[in-house]
């Protein structure tokens, strides 16, 4: 605690607006020992206050002003109306965000952080049931959007795949849309088609998210990144405003990057620096919605001239299960992100990212594995936002965002303190 403890329970009261006896009972403790921290150091009466009291009054402080910034937003009406006007509130591509309600949506995953990081439990979605239904291979998107449904006290049904749905029997998109809409409350849906998301979306009512739809979208993927970037730039002191990002890898076919690229456009003064292998540049459509804004693009096939000065890389896989006849030339290894090449380029502070999966494989030439590491790499840290976020997502879709604070409770289980053998402080475990 950088001020006295006295200081300290002083402030806490002012800004919760609470009298000695309310702010008592609202930390649960008698209000003979808040007297006894209140008194000045040195006073023959004064006591410590217990570190786990002082844990609890920052969360509490902390929560009530995000819930005030929420306040505050919600005089605009409800988020979910202003990222989906038609009133059935689905999630089928980027362009529904304005900077406002993006930045909105993340307050909402702020309170979501105490049951990521299982320190809380919450149901507010207790009764509702999700359908998760991926129609292309997923990990991180079908598991955490699962898991992030059940941590709200919902369940999950789900269909991995063509050959255990009946799609592999004939039946359209209409048809398992509106048969799945009877039986669930909201779905997720993976298929290797543009467009076809939108197309079960408009064969139901029910709130419909993108789970990234062949080349085109994957708005949730995006709305991670984009809150893992501010998140980075927060610790290291950073605004996003004037940023340098590097895209580098498969920009045709990867649909994280043509969301995110668009998210990132609308924050002001971005340097986008675009670098692929021949026949894998960002699709035209793209370059220009992005450069509307006084952005500056530049375009290369140089990964090493491309990566100087980078805030950001944001690295991605060839997507060779998309490709239509193209041929991959000038994927060598000289266009793999490495640790060597990070060091050469870049700065301490430039954070590596990369949406994963990546590939591994000998000769794959994907993002290296020498950087795991290193603070710089911020993938797992990406990956673990996923869960935030889309509880984010599913709170606003759903209307219960305003429940949430009142309705967080102590995990009764003892969670790790690292998830992961390298996580630092910053991973958010502590
Ligand atoms: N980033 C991402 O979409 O990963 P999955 O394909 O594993 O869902």
């Amino acid at each position: 605690m950088a001020v006295s403890q006295q200081v300290f329970l002083r402030d806490a009261m002012r800004r919760l607006n609470l009298t000695r006896d309310v702010f008592a009972a609202r930390i649960g403790v008698k209000r003979r020992a808040l007297d006894t921290w209140l008194l000045p150091e040195g006073s023959q009466e004064a006591r410590n206050m217990p570190e786990v009291v002082s844990r609890f009054v920052t969360e509490i402080v902390e929560n009530s002003a995000l819930m005030e910034k929420y306040a505050q937003s919600a005089q605009s009406g409800p988020l979910r109306d202003r990222i989906a006007a038609d009133s059935k509130h689905q999630l089928l591509s980027v362009d529904q965000f304005t900077r406002e309600s993006v930045e909105e949506l993340f307050r909402v995953a702020d309170l979501m952080q105490p049951i990521a990081r299982r320190q809380k439990v919450s149901r507010v979605l207790e009764g509702a049931v999700l359908g998760n239904l991926f129609f292309e291979a997923s990990t991180r998107t079908r598991v955490s959007f699962g898991a992030a449904f059940c941590r709200l006290g919902g369940s999950v049904c789900d269909t991995t795949g063509f050959t255990f749905s009946s799609m592999a029997k004939g039946e359209s998109i209409y048809d398992t849309s509106r048969v799945m809409s009877g039986y669930v409350d909201a779905m997720v849906i993976r298929h290797p088609e543009k467009g076809s998301v939108a197309e079960f979306a408009a064969a139901t009512n029910i709130p419909v998210v993108n789970g990234g739809d062949g080349a085109g979208e994957h708005p949730s993927q995006a709305l991670l990144d984009l809150y893992t970037i501010l998140t980075e730039f927060s610790r290291l002191g950073k605004l996003l405003d004037g940023a340098h990002i590097v895209m580098a890898g498969d920009l045709k076919y990867g649909r994280t990057v043509h969301s995110l690229i668009k998210l990132l456009a609308l924050y002001r003064g971005m340097k986008f620096t675009l670098v692929s292998p021949p026949g894998l540049e960002m699709p035209d459509y793209l370059l220009e919605k992005a450069g509307k804004n006084g952005h500056v693009i530049e375009q290369t096939h140089d990964l090493a001239a491309g990566l100087k000065g980078a805030d950001v890389i944001y690295a991605t896989r060839v997507q060779k299960e998309r490709f239509a006849g193209e041929n991959l030339e000038g994927y060598t290894a000289d266009f793999q992100v490495n640790r060597a090449l990070v060091d050469a380029c870049c700065g301490p502070d430039v954070i590596v990212m990369h949406p994963l999966p990546r590939d591994s494989r000998e000769g794959a030439h994907d993002l290296s594995t020498d950087l795991n590491h290193d603070s710089r790499l911020a993938i797992f840290r990406q990956a673990d936002n996923g869960i935030p976020v889309r509880m984010a997502i599913f709170a606003v879709l759903l209307g219960v965002e305003g429940l949430v604070q009142h309705s967080l409770r102590d995990v009764t289980w003892t969670p790790p303190s690292h998830i992961g053998p390298d996580d630092s402080v910053f991973h958010g475990m502590y």
